[in-house]
């Protein structure tokens, strides 16, 4: 990694074949900003090159997996401002051809519940709460989650998310097959860990050949970048201001206007 990607706020830790991307920014309830995306790009590509990695989990410090994109970077984007760096993570993800493991111990928001479906296998709370609260934002899903989402849980249920920004539980996200087990939170990190460690004592060529049998990564790229353009037009909209206005103000949005 150079020095550019690095930050406090993503922890790296190799170990046992297994590198571990941690999100460590808890008291903004590990909202992903551009200075940790670009951290964990460069993890993913280091681990990308370096035979002796074989696993990357994906996990976080604190009650929440993510609060998703920091609203702030959004909303300074919408103002003219640096494009977010979360497309080069996601293109990253949707790309990597190692095996992505996934413990999510609370809250996971936005990209926090796009980027699962880029994982293999997914280790939840019971308690944790998934949502992809685009539409509530002025904008679109991303990470090819119009795609993904609803070919995994159905459409309307998937619609509902996105529009509605309904979430699911960990214990339902389990029974949707989003993820392959929800525990009790204590035991999520040692049940991921101990499954990428089996993982990494696998054959490796058949492992990640396997993994690109069973995804459609053109199809899933091409789904990706359509919505990015999208989403990159709708973060420019009054109705996405307004919406990141009134985070920032702690007020509820007020789309009667438009
Ligand atoms: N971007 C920037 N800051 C964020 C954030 C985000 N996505 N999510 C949380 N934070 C910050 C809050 O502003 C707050 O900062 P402060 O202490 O300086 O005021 C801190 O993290 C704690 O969040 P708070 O809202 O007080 O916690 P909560 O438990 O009441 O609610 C959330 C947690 C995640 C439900 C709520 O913060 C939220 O809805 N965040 C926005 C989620 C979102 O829309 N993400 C983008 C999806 S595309």
């Amino acid at each position: 990694m150079t020095d550019a990607a690095q930050t406090d706020l993503v922890k790296i830790n190799v170990a046992d074949g297994v590198m571990e991307i941690v999100w460590n920014r808890p008291d903004k309830k590990n909202a992903l900003s551009n200075v940790m995306y670009r951290a964990a790009t460069a993890a993913l590509a280091r681990a990308m090159e370096d035979k002796s990695i074989r696993v990357v989990l994906l996990t976080s410090e604190g009650d929440s997996f993510t609060s998703g994109n920091d609203l702030a970077d959004f909303a300074a984007a919408s103002a003219g401002g640096e494009t977010p760096a979360a497309g080069g993570f996601i293109e990253a993800i949707a790309q990597f051809p190692k095996p992505l493991v996934a413990a999510v111990t609370g809250l996971a928001v936005g990209v926090g519940t796009t980027m699962l479906f880029h994982c293999d296998l997914v280790f939840v709370a019971n308690e944790a709460k998934l949502t992809t609260p685009f539409v509530n934002l002025g904008l679109v899903p991303e990470a090819a989650s119009s795609m993904l989402i609803p070919a995994r849980i159905g459409y309307t249920r998937a619609f509902a998310m996105f529009a509605l920004g309904d979430g699911v539980t960990g214990a339902q996200a389990a029974q949707l097959g989003v993820a392959n087990i929800a525990l009790p939170a204590g035991e999520v990190i040692d049940a991921a860990r101990e499954a990428a460690r089996k993982l990494a004592q696998r054959p490796p060529g058949a492992v990640m050949a396997t993994k690109k049998l069973m995804r459609d990564s053109e199809t899933i790229l091409a789904q990706l970048r359509t919505e990015g353009k999208v989403f990159g037009e709708r973060l420019k909209t009054a109705e996405a201001m307004e919406a990141f206005m009134a985070f920032q103000q702690k007020r509820t949005p007020d789309f009667s206007k438009f």
